[in-house]
């Protein structure tokens, strides 16, 4: 079939929006019809190269990075199903997982989905099975961010990276959780593990830092710090539960001197847009002795150099750890923090600061960078 999907080239381009040739569903995959989809900060590595490999790599590995169909925060309707799919059925609302679950590796039997085996392929560029279901009109193969291709109007994905939702939620509003929501959430709730009482500086308020603001005022923290260096993200992160906001890194080691007598945060989680190796030893000095740094953000996949006070790092027995997804099992907490969205306890959409059409992309992506919304999503339908 023909459908409509936004394609990066290159890095360093903008996206070009285009009509697509699409294959039908093979066994375990299925055609969604997307209605929404997030614009998360991740797509934007792929752009400013940040997490583009060598050339000599992919060819090595027998992968394709670019041209890609970006997009890993969609929510759709199941409209075809292929053979073999147990899981789902016609009509099915969805949204995406960017991890796959098997449902059979050691890491999904031990509860820990976000590292499902099969996320080995998500830089390949193809679908689970190592071939390519999208094509330009004249037959190229279009590769996909973590199997996903959700800067579309549909897509050919497999059941794996796909986790059934109610369906009176609203799509916009679901395709936060597909990434944003959970991964932030989980930061602060499951990489963290904020108690009660505990105070915690998030660094970076976008549309996963909100989040972790989200999580750790609902469990319970007693200050939660946001970090940020643009006002409206400030003056935002304190409608989701933030107790302070401050504009840099050497704010927050002056307010945590004075709110919490010297003792610093038990808890600093990292969201800012991109990850910088030259500012860890300032994060690191926020967190408490016996406490515990969680980065989040994405950095140049490449780079290795990162400044760290390591006296500190043992004699303070501090701890910093990493986070995909959050920590989360995305088929057990995505449909749980929507359950919490329709209980009022979760805020979804005070997230969506502006909507786009799949033709307005750049223009979106632009209002990420000059730091205009908490998210911007794609709306198709
Ligand atoms: N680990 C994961 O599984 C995972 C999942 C999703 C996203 N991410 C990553 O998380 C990061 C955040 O994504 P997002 O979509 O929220 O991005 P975003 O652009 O919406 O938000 C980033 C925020 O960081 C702020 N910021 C930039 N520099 C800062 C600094 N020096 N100090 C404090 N704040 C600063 C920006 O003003 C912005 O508000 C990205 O690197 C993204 O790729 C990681
Ligand atoms: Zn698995
Ligand atoms: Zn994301």
């Amino acid at each position: 079939m023909k459908t409509k999907a936004a394609i990066l080239w290159e890095p360093h381009t903008d996206y070009l929006v285009d009509e697509i040739e699409l294959d039908p569903p093979k066994q375990g995959e299925a055609l969604v019809e997307f209605h929404a989809c997030g614009m998360c900060h991740s797509d934007e590595h792929l752009v400013t190269g940040d997490m583009a490999l060598p050339p000599e790599i992919t060819a090595m590995l027998g992968w394709q990075q670019y041209p890609i169909i970006c997009g890993h925060e969609g929510a759709g309707i199941v409209v075809e199903v292929g053979p073999g799919v147990d899981t789902l059925a016609v009509g099915d609302h969805v949204v995406t997982s960017f991890v796959p679950s098997c449902g059979r590796c050691p890491s999904c039997v031990t509860g820990h989905s976000n590292l499902c085996d099969l996320g080995a392929g998500l830089l390949a560029g193809t679908q689970l099975d190592g071939t390519f279901r999208h094509h330009t009109k004249d037959g190229k193969d279009l590769a996909l961010m973590c199997c996903l291709g959700a800067f579309a109007h549909h897509s050919v994905l497999n059941q794996a990276s796909l986790v059934k939702i109610p369906e009176d939620i609203p799509l916009d509003k679901a395709a936060l959780v597909a990434c944003g929501v959970t991964t932030g959430w989980g930061s602060a709730t499951y990489a963290a593990d904020v108690q009660p009482g505990e105070t915690v500086v998030v660094v970076g308020t976008g549309g996963v830092g909100m989040n972790a603001v989200q999580g750790a005022a609902l469990a319970g923290a007693r200050y939660v710090i946001a970090v940020d260096p643009v006002e409206f993200k400030r003056e935002q992160a304190q409608l989701f539960g933030a107790t302070h906001a401050v504009a840099s890194l050497m704010d927050a080691s002056g307010l945590l001197a004075e709110l919490t007598w010297g003792q610093n945060a038990n808890k600093v989680i990292v969201t800012t847009g991109e990850g910088k190796g030259e500012d860890l030893a300032m994060i690191m000095g926020l967190v408490s002795k016996g406490g515990r740094c969680v980065y989040t953000s994405v950095a140049n996949m490449n780079a290795t150099d990162v400044q760290l006070n390591l006296f500190d790092l043992a004699m303070q027995q501090k701890q910093l750890v990493g986070t995909l997804f959050g920590s989360s099992n995305p088929r057990y907490d995505i449909p749980r923090l929507l359950g919490l969205y329709q209980s009022g306890k979760l805020k979804l959409d005070e997230l969506i600061t502006n909507t786009y059409t799949l033709d307005e992309i750049n223009q979106g992506y632009q209002d990420m960078r000059d730091g205009k919304n908490i998210r911007g999503v794609l709306v198709y339908k």
